[in-house]
């Protein structure tokens, strides 16, 4: 995706490429409860608002916004595994799978376009056991503690990568 903004005014072949471009929002467990769940940390919106935030921004690039929502982690993964050649990219918050899932670390290795991590939250600032992320070495980068605008900053780094 890096030269996609020079792509656009260069040709209208690229312009037509650039409108395929597609990106694949990928959400984790617990995740469906946002609106609801710990508003607190998480705040009151919900996880269709912050998807329909980052379609708008991806819009605004030409990109076309796919997304998932599971609490299976084999969904998760024959989901990342679907999207290869399907997907330029992929949003991810694995939720609590973050912490722990090889799986999801194995298959995103194996996904041929570019990924980032978000969260809502800032799990290094909160409980010891979200400090680490599995995926975090997998990725191209990371966003994270900036509620649903996470996932627009990620369209936004895809677009300027
Ligand atoms: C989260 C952070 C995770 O630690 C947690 O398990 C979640 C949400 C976030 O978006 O802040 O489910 O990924």
């Amino acid at each position: 995706m890096g030269n996609l903004r020079h792509e656009i005014v260069d040709s209208p072949t690229t312009v037509r490429s650039m409108a395929k471009s597609s990106v694949l929002i990928l959400n984790g467990p617990n995740l469906n409860l946002l609106g609801s769940r710990e508003p607190g940390i998480y705040g009151s919106a919900t996880l269709q608002d912050h998807i329909d935030s980052a379609t708008s921004a991806a819009a605004t690039h030409g990109l076309t916004v796919q997304s998932m929502q599971s609490n299976s982690e084999s969904e998760l993964v024959n989901a990342i595994h679907a999207a290869s050649g399907v997907h330029d990219a992929i949003v991810i918050n694995a939720g609590a799978f973050t912490h722990y899932s090889w799986s999801l670390h194995d298959a995103l290795r194996s996904f041929d376009g570019k990924k980032i991590e978000v969260h809502l939250s800032n799990p290094v600032a909160r409980e010891d056991f979200r400090h680490v992320s599995v995926l975090a070495g997998v990725v191209d980068g990371s966003i994270s503690g900036f509620g649903g605008l996470s996932y627009v900053l990620a369209i936004h780094a895809l677009v300027a990568m």
